[in-house]
């Protein structure tokens, strides 16, 4: 009888050990399944915040970190559409405001409308309304933006310049000037790593917003601008003089190995999204000490806007996991533990900006008072097909060297897929 007990206790043992396994194993509210490209130095870290304060508020609730690197989605992006199309997809995703999502996404009827959500959680009012309307179609809203960053940014390293007697730049001819200065002194004047060919087709944005001027450049999406407005051959110009001064190797590298040759001294410029900031302060440097910054020469009062986004795929394997993740990146909360890190301002008017450095303070003023104008290359102002053509063009360019060629190829690539 004893022994029976024992066998009988051994038994509930085993079988409760087993039990306590399985339920440690798998969390009791199932998966959420979040999709980016964010792996690289200062994203990933973001990242990583953010999923750790989505689990302490939702402890139950296994994070599935899915990431494709490759800056900009260069890789993801291919990997997303294969998943959607294919009816696959993840539970939550990194899109960019504007065409890329609602172009590749919305209009395609693989999204779910989330205006719901946004007035149940009551924080429709709280988003900067130019960058939530990038998210909306027909009336609807379909992402929640959890940061704005800055295209048109350019981060130099601070004693670089000052050895070498270079004031930073006002405007466009006296930044050729000061990459001269640089390359006369033997350093690399302004570090590019194109690998991926979009940090170049960035440049070439940030040259049209200086040449035609914000309101000009938003008209090349609205209908206001022609093509072959002698301004965009301007920034083709522009852009020509300026790649005289990049490192020989720029073909090889990634946005992350260009930023880091500044960083390390061999470079004075780098142009660059300011995820370089969180890259930056990854790398151990403080804005202001270490390095300066500045809109790219002749941009000044132009923000060109790229804005990451997260939203609800139709056919999401979890999707009310999925509304509590929105639920997270939508709370002040939320960006403010991000943004910080990753480099971007909050797309919420209403954080604190005690938890923002120099860097993103003086962002955050310069979006309130600037035009806002949509990035080409991140995905907001032109669909997929013509970012893909333009980053070719301007690669081409560069080779080339042959300014009336990339501009018949522009306006050819702009009549194809935006008109
Ligand atoms: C952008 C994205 C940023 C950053 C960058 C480099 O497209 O919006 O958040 O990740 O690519 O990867």
């Amino acid at each position: 009888m004893l022994l029976k007990k024992s066998t009988l206790l051994s038994v509930l043992l085993v079988v409760a050990l087993m039990f306590g396994l399985s339920f440690s194993a798998v969390a009791q509210d199932g998966e959420v399944e979040i999709f980016s490209w964010w792996t690289g130095g200062g994203e990933e870290e973001g990242l990583n915040a953010l999923i750790e304060l989505f689990n302490e508020q939702y402890p139950d609730v296994e994070v599935i970190n899915a990431t494709v690197a490759g800056g900009a989605g260069s890789n993801a992006k291919a990997v997303l559409k294969t998943r959607m199309v294919g009816g696959n997809p993840p539970d939550s995703f990194q899109v960019h405001g504007g065409a890329e999502l609602v172009d590749t996404y919305v209009e395609t009827g693989m999204m779910q409308p989330i205006t719901g959500l946004l007035e149940e959680w009551g924080v429709k009012d709280k988003f900067n309304q130019q960058i939530l309307e990038m998210s909306s179609y027909e009336g609807e809203y379909y992402s929640i933006p959890v940061n704005v960053h800055r295209s048109n940014a350019m981060f130099y390293n601070k004693s670089v310049l000052e050895e070498n007697g270079v004031e930073p730049p006002t405007d466009l001819d006296s930044f050729v000037d000061a990459l001269a200065e640089l390359d006369e002194a033997g350093v690399v004047p302004l570090a590019l790593g194109d690998t991926n060919k979009w940090p170049a087709g960035q440049i070439f944005e940030t040259l049209l917003v200086a040449t035609l001027g914000p309101d000009g450049y938003n008209g090349l999406w609205n209908g206001s601008t022609a093509a072959d407005d002698p301004a965009v051959r301007e920034a083709l110009v522009y852009f020509d003089k300026i790649m005289e001064y990049v490192n020989d190797d720029h073909s090889a590298l990634t946005w992350q190995d260009a930023t880091q040759i500044m960083q390390e001294g061999e470079a004075g410029f780098n142009i660059m999204g300011d995820w370089a900031e969180g890259y930056l302060k990854q790398l151990g440097w403080t804005p202001g000490e270490e390095f300066g910054w500045m809109p790219v020469p002749g941009s000044e009062g132009t923000f060109i806007v790229v804005t990451d986004t997260f939203g609800l795929p139709k056919g999401a394997p979890n999707p009310e996991n999925a509304k509590k993740w929105l639920k997270t990146i939508a709370s002040v909360e939320g960006q403010d533990t991000f943004n910080p890190i990753k480099g971007s301002i909050p797309a919420r008017l209403d954080a604190d900006e005690s938890k923002y450095d120099a860097y993103l303070t003086s962002a955050m003023e310069d979006f309130a008072s600037d035009t806002l104008s949509p990035s080409i290359v991140h995905g907001s102002a032109a669909p997929e097909g013509f970012i893909t053509a333009m980053n070719d063009t301007i690669n081409e360019f560069i080779t080339t060297g042959d300014v009336d060629q990339a501009f018949e190829s522009f306006q050819a690539n702009h009549e194809e897929y935006v008109q």
